[in-house]
């Protein structure tokens, strides 16, 4: 009898042990892909798909023809004064003349700096200004032109119809300028665009200003001959742009059209913007694009900067359910930029000890937490930077660190994982209690095609700024009646 029992137990047991096992294996796979909402907050890492980052690198470059820019807004608005156009990754629309991933990596990283550089140099000025009560001269806003291999330049599209008849243009788009503008005929100096260039005696609905005009008066830098006002906006890296300021139609896809929107049509637009017809200027000042055609509100969804799929520009639009709802900070002595009010970061569900302080912006105007369009890499001052790398790297023990990478610091060498590896998880979090987790795309992006991946994020020296790589796959909406910034992960 007792012999006969041994086996039945010792079978009873592990089919015990079995059964836990796979239950074991049930609750960790649940745990790592599929954690509902409310728990991943304290979510310490992520898992990070190697493999299809390295795919896409390559991707970039297997496509031989971009898709003709023949795509037509998507355009279903529920509510007739909400605008919607479509919004493209530059590399959708224009094929990238690098011949690797690595070499449009370094000029996007090169534009990137620029700019920061840019936005450094402008805040100095706007502060020493208030100081000395001294006018802006055009020459100021020139800073130091960067190596022409700089070829990347704002990274997203949006799809405009302008005049009458209508023609629709790929325009690049920007948090942090007001005026909007596209190349015009006849050409002193046009770059090459992806669109046939905007002939302003071919529309019926376009009138120059006069010198005279409120428009003409809002700009920075303004000029006037004949009673027709010029303007002149540079962005820092090199690039401007000059010509006449006038008022044109604009339309937005199927969901409507809006007259006398004050645009800058140039004749001399020199500079890197890299196939898009002009820029619109998504600021906070009066010449702003939302303020011209008095939207309320606008948002973006920034997707994948190397896929070719697309999303939307809206207008008018109320942010989708679930938005983190954070309150819009303004920075009196530099009244360009949205600022948010940050108070602090976590790395793998831990807070790190840096002091709010560092985050706000100053009595003479300088810190603060910028959300800026066209930024790459988000920046952050020293303290919270080095805090933030140093714990990251903490927890990152499972990879392999390799050198740094231009402007990154922190790097790995992932080419032995075969698929996917779990990373730390790092959070922003806001005044009020909001926390907006990062994903892991978010932090770690491929440099090159070999399996190197850099931690996105870089010192700066005054001022910070959450940039377009950590806004991807976000929607971020700017509610600009009641100042607040909704931020909804995975809402394209
Ligand atoms: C459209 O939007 C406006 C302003 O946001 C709002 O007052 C109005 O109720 C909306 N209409 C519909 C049908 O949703
Ligand atoms: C990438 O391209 C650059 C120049 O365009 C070249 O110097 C470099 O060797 C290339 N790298 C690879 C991995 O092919």
């Amino acid at each position: 009898m007792a012999p006969t029992k041994t086996p039945s137990t010792f079978n009873a047991l592990f089919f015990f042990l079995f059964f836990i096992l796979i239950l074991f294996s049930i609750c960790h796979s649940s745990l790592v892909y599929s954690l509902p909402q409310k728990q991943e907050e304290n979510q310490q890492f992520q898992v990070l798909n190697v493999a299809a980052s390295i795919h896409k690198t390559l991707q970039v470059f297997s496509k031989t023809t971009p898709p003709s820019p023949t795509i037509t807004a998507a355009a279903s608005a529920a509510n007739s004064s909400v605008f919607s156009v479509s919004l493209h990754p530059r590399i959708s629309v224009v094929k990238p003349h690098h011949q690797n991933y690595s070499a449009l990596t370094i000029s996007r990283l090169a534009y990137d700096s620029a700019r920061v550089n840019s936005i450094n140099h402008k805040l100095q000025l706007s502060i020493s200004q208030t100081v000395h009560q001294r006018l802006i001269q055009p020459e100021d806003l020139q800073s130091p032109v960067t190596s022409g291999e700089s070829q990347g330049t704002f990274e997203y599209l949006a799809r405009v119809g302008l005049g009458r008849p209508v023609k629709e243009f790929f325009m690049s788009i920007d948090t942090g300028s007001d005026v909007s503008w596209l190349q015009c005929q006849p050409c002193d100096f046009c770059y090459q665009q992806s669109d046939p260039i905007f002939n302003p005696s071919g529309s019926s609905t376009f009138n120059t200003l006069s010198c005279s005009s409120r428009e003409c008066n809002s700009l920075k830098i303004n000029g006037c001959t004949d009673d027709m006002c010029h303007y002149y906006v540079s962005y820092g890296d090199g690039s401007f742009t000059h010509g006449d300021f006038g008022t044109e139609t604009v339309t937005f896809g199927r969901s409507g059209s809006v007259s006398n929107v004050a645009v800058g049509c140039g004749h001399d637009n020199e500079g890197l913007f890299s196939g898009s017809a002009g820029l619109i200027g998504l600021g906070v000042g009066s010449l702003s694009f939302p303020s011209q055609i008095k939207a309320t509100s606008f948002s973006y969804c920034l997707v994948d900067m190397d896929s070719h799929s697309s999303s939307t520009l809206e207008f008018n639009s109320t942010p989708p359910s679930g938005s983190i709802i954070i309150p819009m900070v303004y920075n009196p002595k530099f009244d360009i930029y949205f600022y948010v009010d940050l108070v602090g970061i976590s790395v793998a569900g831990a807070k790190l000890p840096i002091q709010p302080s560092v985050f706000q912006v100053g009595s003479d105007g300088t810190g603060g937490v910028m959300v800026d369009s066209g930024t790459i890499v988000t920046r952050l001052v020293p303290p919270a930077y080095e805090s933030l790398r140093d714990t990251f790297a903490k927890h990152a023990k499972n990879l392999h660190p390799t050198s740094g990478y231009s402007l990154f610091d922190t790097c790995y060498d992932l080419s032995s994982i075969p698929d996917e590896v779990e990373v730390p998880t790092v959070s922003f979090h806001f005044s009020g209690g909001k926390t907006w987790l990062l994903k892991s795309k978010n932090c770690l992006i491929p440099v090159d095609s070999r399996g190197k991946f850099c931690f996105a994020f870089a010192p700066s020296d005054s001022i910070s700024i959450i940039g377009s790589i950590q806004q991807q796959e976000t929607r971020i909406s700017y509610d600009l009646a009641k100042k607040l910034i909704g931020v909804s992960p995975d809402k394209c």
